[in-house]
Formats: structure tokens, C-alpha cells, sequence
């Protein structure tokens, strides 16, 4: 009759043989049966003691036979699912075009502001910014508005809470009088910004808007200089060959004018915006009044300058063929999503 320990060690050599370890979870149990910490091989060497010394060799060999074939069964196992791991990567197909992104899209004042801010780049002008909350000073008495002119009502402009000095800027001319007084002539910056004023919101007016503000100073600056700047602005952005400048005022400017460019009338939109005439009014601008040099500490007997401020939602307006200028300050996607996204490479 057989020893029971040969039985049992003949039952687990053929149940090694057999095992299928196809599986993760297959060959994981494997390892646990027949090579973890509490292994079933373990009490299978301890029947050693009931085995005749006869036969113990034979018994031994047995056995490190039942343990080297589950040890290489194992590797062997492990490896072939360590390469099926690894072939899955090989799968994926590096050439494949990525998942779409998302881009957003450009705010149409952004566009419009950068485009401008290009177009006097390129002749030599150079970005200035400036805060949106501002003293009197700055934003009037420096600028010849005196302390009693309408403008400054509360009616026209916002104030902060409890203060008859600290206001929300209502253009962005206040940066030429920090840039001229932080500064030396030659000047030459334009300040893009957002500006307030305490207007009824309608599709042609809102509270908030923005505008450029352009000032140079420097020696011997002429009008012609301004007309020549300005006649290359509107052909730049306007692709207009035709400017007129009409007399007007501002009270920081001297002489002061209005420009406008000829669009023609050959669309039903030039006919609209133009209200019939071909002409559209496109920016404020003048010769710097020697009194705000002074006030802002450049002598007049030396330097001369001129200055201009563009509205941008008008031209925003114009350029997209929008009618109602409340749509800018809404932050409908449906609106927004329909201008040019932002370059992101
Ligand atoms: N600040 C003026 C306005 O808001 C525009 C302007 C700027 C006029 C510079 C002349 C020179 O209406």
C-alpha cells in the first residue's frame, strides 16, 4: 500500500500540472495555495517524520518537485501576463488624433481693443495702464474740467460711497497725467481701458464702457503730426483713405477736433451707421493745452504734444455689425461663442 504522504504529494504534483492560470486572479490564488506564507507544500515536507527512512530521499525529491514545477508554473504564468500588460500599451496608437479642446473665444472688445493697440504699436507707441478708481484731481481739475462744471455732477458720474473725491474714471485721460507727470518727454503711450459713466443703459449708451486714450509729447510736436497719426490709424483699421477733422472742444485740448472716416455709402450699412451721410464719428482729439503741461510739470515753451481718445464699443459695433451695445456687457455664451477664439499656440 502507498504512504499516505506519496498520495498526497502525487495529488498536488498533478493538480500543479493541471492548475490553468490564465487569470490575474487565477494565478493569484495559485501563488497563495502552493507558495504564500501558510502554503499547502509546507505540512506536505512535514510528513518527513512519518515517511521510513527508506524512503525519505524519495519522499524529498517528490516533493522539491511538487515546489520547483508550482515555482516555475508561476514565473512562467506572471510573465505571459506582464507582457499582456504591457502589449496593451503598445496598442494604443500614438498617431491618433487627441481629443478636441475646448478653446474659448475671444470677447469682441478684446479684439477690437488689441487690434488698435497693434496699429500704434508699430509707429512707435507703447502701452500704458492706469487704475479705474481715481481722485478728482487726476480725472477733471488736472484736465481743466473746474470744480463747478456739470460734468462732475453726480448726475454724470459715479462716486465711491461716502466720498466727494474718489470716483470711477469717466475717460481714460487721467493716464496722460500720471504718465506725464511719472515721466519725461519724449511721451509716446496708449492706455486701453475700461471707463464709467452714470448714463441710462440703452442699446446705444451703457455705464460702463471702454476707450484708448493716445498722448505724444515730445519737441516740436505739430497737428500735422496728429493728422498724419490719425490719418494712419483709420487707414490701418478702417482700410479708409479719406479723414475729416471738425472743430470741437475738450477742455484739456487745444485747438480741440472730431474725426471721422469716410466709409462710403455703398451698403445698407454704411447707409445706417453713417445715418446717410458716409461719415463715421470715430474719435475725440486735440493739441495738448499748455496749461495741463504745466499742471503736470512739462514746460509748454519746450514741448508740445497732442492727445486722442477712441470709444471701442462703437467701433465694436460697427466692425461686427451689432446694434445694441448692451450685448457686450451681457455675457450670453450665445453671443460670445460666435467670435474669434484666442490663439493658444
Ligand atoms: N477724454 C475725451 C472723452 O472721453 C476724449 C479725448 C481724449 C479728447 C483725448 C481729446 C483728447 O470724450
Amino acid at each position: 500500500m502507498e504512504l499516505e504522504a506519496f498520495v498526497l504529494a502525487e495529488q498536488y504534483l498533478s493538480e500543479v500540472e493541471a492548475a490553468a492560470l490564465e487569470t490575474e486572479e487565477q494565478t493569484e490564488q495559485f501563488r497563495l495555495r502552493y507558495l504564500g506564507t501558510k502554503n499547502l507544500l509546507k505540512p506536505l515536507f512535514d510528513e518527513m517524520r512519518n515517511v521510513p527512512n527508506d524512503r525519505k530521499k524519495e519522499f524529498g525529491q517528490l516533493c522539491n518537485k511538487v515546489k520547483t514545477t508550482a515555482e516555475n508554473k508561476f514565473q512562467e504564468a506572471k510573465n505571459i501576463l506582464d507582457r499582456s500588460k504591457l502589449n496593451q500599451f503598445e496598442r494604443i496608437d500614438l498617431s491618433a488624433p487627441g481629443e478636441p479642446m475646448q478653446l474659448g473665444s475671444r470677447h469682441p472688445v478684446a479684439l477690437v481693443m488689441e487690434e488698435m493697440v497693434a496699429i500704434f504699436e508699430r509707429i512707435g507707441f507703447s502701452v500704458a495702464e492706469e487704475r479705474e478708481i481715481e481722485d478728482d484731481w487726476h480725472n477733471f481739475s488736472a484736465l481743466g474740467t473746474p470744480e463747478d462744471h456739470p460734468a462732475r455732477d453726480m448726475q454724470d458720474t459715479f462716486y465711491l460711497q461716502n466720498s466727494t473725491t474718489m470716483l470711477l474714471r469717466t475717460h481714460t485721460s487721467p493716464v496722460q497725467v500720471r504718465t506725464m507727470l511719472n515721466g519725461k518727454p519724449p511721451i509716446r503711450i496708449i492706455a486701453p481701458g475700461r471707463v464709467y459713466r452714470n448714463e441710462t443703459i440703452s442699446a446705444r449708451s451703457h455705464c460702463q464702457f471702454h476707450q484708448i486714450e493716445g498722448l505724444y509729447v515730445a519737441e516740436n510736436v505739430s497737428f500735422a503730426d496728429l493728422r498724419q497719426t490719425l490719418t494712419y490709424f483709420a487707414k490701418e483699421m478702417f482700410g479708409a483713405t479719406k479723414i475729416r477733422l471738425r472743430p470741437s472742444y475738450f477742455p484739456f485740448t487745444e485747438p480741440s477736433a472730431e474725426m471721422d472716416v469716410y466709409l462710403g455709402l455703398e451698403t445698407e450699412r454704411d447707409q445706417r451707421l453713417t445715418k446717410g451721410t458716409g461719415w463715421l464719428e470715430v474719435l475725440g482729439c486735440g493739441m495738448v493745452d499748455p496749461v495741463v503741461l504745466t499742471s503736470c510739470g512739462i514746460d509748454p515753451e519746450k514741448y508740445t504734444g497732442f492727445a486722442f481718445g477712441i470709444g471701442i464699443e462703437r467701433i465694436a459695433l460697427f466692425k461686427y455689425q451689432i446694434d445694441d451695445i448692451r450685448l457686450f456687457f451681457e455675457n450670453d455664451l450665445r453671443f460670445l461663442r460666435q467670435f474669434r477664439s484666442a490663439n493658444v499656440f
